[in-house]
């Protein structure tokens, strides 16, 4: 549906219709965030915008650039203020073309005479037009339109002018007679009762339109009249902006201190939602970005190791430097994710972090990697986290092609998981166990498993019996995963502020499992990647013997 045919379909079914007054694209787009039905591109909101008397000085052209501006930001339907239509019957004719083709859904022109000057002046110089000149440029305007349901509201002014109640029935008939598709009456009287008067000798089916602002009446109140359609609250954004800027920048030049306004600004998040960079985000990835450009890595590398096989080592380097044949842990995996087209590479480093240097990755400092946990330790990264997300744990080598499995793998959370473990010696070590609803296919002879798989139970406390996989530390997250990820741990956060956190003693002590099975028991669905092999943990001397005999052989091509 057309927001013509949206605006039409409202004035049939909605007892009464809310507009505000708008000026430009955002404060179009707030007229929508907040509630009301349509917009009107109010020609006193817009001449104060470009700091000129809303008199007929902008031409008709800068009204319809701002009216476009509006259009396109909002999905409401917008109506224009003509004014007198910029001129005469010929001139609203031109207007009604430029104003329709650009998608606007209705235009209101006043029965003043061109240049008009607002009506709510206090010594505003009111000249109406004659009702013959008036009724010629509503039918110039109903014969042009080319769409059915565009609509042309006539304003009449006999009440700004002082020409009284008569005059002001008078004119309204000849309007509705002549084709008008709504009468907007317009007062400055601060006493309701002269529109009151105006709406209740209105015998018509005509609708009317009232804008209050010197009167106050409330919209039950207006409702209660029974025979208004429209209410257009037209300038109210403007001015509570004008009020909001001047507090602020006043206090900001009494000042000099940022933080004394900081409670009166929204945002620079809010600002980017409202500029639409969610969508240009989108866009970017899907138009711009290479395949995998978008995902931000996050390798956790911050902890002390603590194998103490390892210990000799590890007392001058941390874990993700350990060298194996040549290569550091870090780099290895580093290579195999630039050789994927992952560019946004972040490391969360605390013990001896300056002992991790690479060029083209982001280092991230948790300052409290020595009291608190990893799940901690992934939220230091908090602000890259963003969009679509691979988060690996710093003690683990893997292969591109389980890497690359894992990125196309469907699914907001996905784990990398690993079934093997069962039939091997490696049972007595702390895994990462977990429960997932079908058990894996073990053999030797087996196809490739791709189902979806979720998670019922994770953590190291998990009875051997009932766990079926182990967590290898790789996991991904989908944009949307990402942000329901961040919100559950926001959420947590607030709530246990003592105590203990699923399998932790606190929340400072979590881990990533324990975040992942409070989502899980809040109904979320967290999914698992089954593979077998492809990978292996680095945690103590036996495990880094195996990788550097392994890598060694391969790198030899000892396996031709
Ligand atoms: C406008 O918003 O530009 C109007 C309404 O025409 S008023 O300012 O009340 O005249
Ligand atoms: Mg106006």
């Amino acid at each position: 549906m057309s927001k013509t045919q949206l605006l039409r379909k409202m004035f049939q079914e909605k007892d009464i219709i809310r507009i505000v007054g708008a000026h430009d694209g955002l404060t179009a787009i707030l007229v929508e965030k907040n509630g009301f039905d349509a917009v009107w591109a109010s020609s006193f909101e817009i001449s104060a915008s470009h700091c000129v008397p809303d008199a007929s000085i902008l031409s008709m052209d800068e009204f319809l650039h701002q009216a476009i501006n509006m259009n396109d930001s909002t999905n409401l339907p917008v109506i224009v203020d003509a004014d007198t239509g910029y001129g005469n019957s010929l001139n609203v004719i031109q207007m009604i073309k430029k104003f329709e083709a650009v998608g606007i859904s209705g235009v209101c022109i006043e029965d003043k005479e061109f240049p008009k000057q607002n009506s709510l002046l206090e010594d505003g110089r009111q000249r109406l037009a004659s009702i013959g000149e008036f009724v010629g440029k509503i039918m110039a305007a109903k014969n042009t339109q080319r769409t059915e349901d565009f609509m042309v509201f006539a304003r009449v002014e006999a009440l700004i002018a002082d020409w009284g109640h008569a005059e002001a029935l008078k004119r309204a008939h000849a309007y509705a007679n002549a084709g008008a598709d709504g009468i907007l009456i317009h007062s400055k009287s601060e006493d309701p009762g002269e529109i009151i008067k105006f709406v209740n000798e209105w015998d018509r089916d005509t609708p009317l339109i009232l804008v209050p602002t010197t009167y106050k009446l409330t919209l039950n109140q207006i409702r209660d009249l029974k025979k208004v359609k429209v209410v257009i609250f037209a300038n109210q954004g403007l001015r509570c902006a004008i009020k909001a800027i001047n507090k602020s920048l006043r206090k900001l030049n009494n000042t000099g201190d940022l933080r004394q306004i900081e409670e009166d600004l929204v945002p620079l998040s809010e600002v980017f939602e409202l500029q639409g960079m969610p969508l240009f985000k989108e866009n970017e990835r899907k138009f711009v970005k290479g395949e995998n450009e978008d995902i931000q890595v996050v390798i956790l590398g911050a902890g002390i190791p603590i194998d103490s096989s390892l210990e000799e080592i590890c007392k001058k380097i941390p874990l993700i430097m350990l060298d194996i044949n040549g290569k550091s842990l870090l780099q290895r995996n580093i290579e195999i994710l630039n050789s994927l087209n992952i560019k946004n590479i972040n490391v969360v480093v605390g013990y001896l972090a300056d002992k991790v240097n690479f060029a083209n990755i982001n280092k991230i400092f948790n300052p409290h990697y020595k009291k608190k946990h990893i799940l901690h330790s992934i939220f230091t990264a908090e602000n890259i986290l963003t969009n679509r997300a691979l988060l690996i744990y710093g003690d683990i080598l893997f292969d591109r092609y389980l890497a690359g499995k894992l990125l196309k793998a469907k699914g907001d959370i996905v784990l990398a998981v690993d079934g093997n473990y069962k039939t091997s010696n490696i049972r007595n070590k702390k895994l990462d166990l977990i429960k997932a609803k079908y058990d894996p296919v073990i053999g030797l002879r087996k196809l490739e498993v791709e189902r979806e798989n979720p998670v019922e139970k994770i953590g190291k406390k998990l009875s051997e019996d009932e766990a079926n996989f182990e967590f290898i530390g790789l996991a991904m997250f989908s944009d949307k995963g990402i942000k329901n990820f961040k919100q559950a741990y926001h959420t947590s956060k607030e709530k246990y502020t003592q105590g203990q956190f699923q399998e932790a003693e606190s929340f400072d002590l979590a881990h990533f499992y324990d975040l992942l099975q409070e989502m899980i028991d809040g109904g979320y669905k967290v999914n698992v990647l089954e593979i077998s092999g492809g990978w292996s943990e680095v945690h103590g001397f036996k495990d880094y013997k195996r990788v550097c005999q392994m890598l060694g052989a391969l790198e030899r091509n000892e396996f031709k």
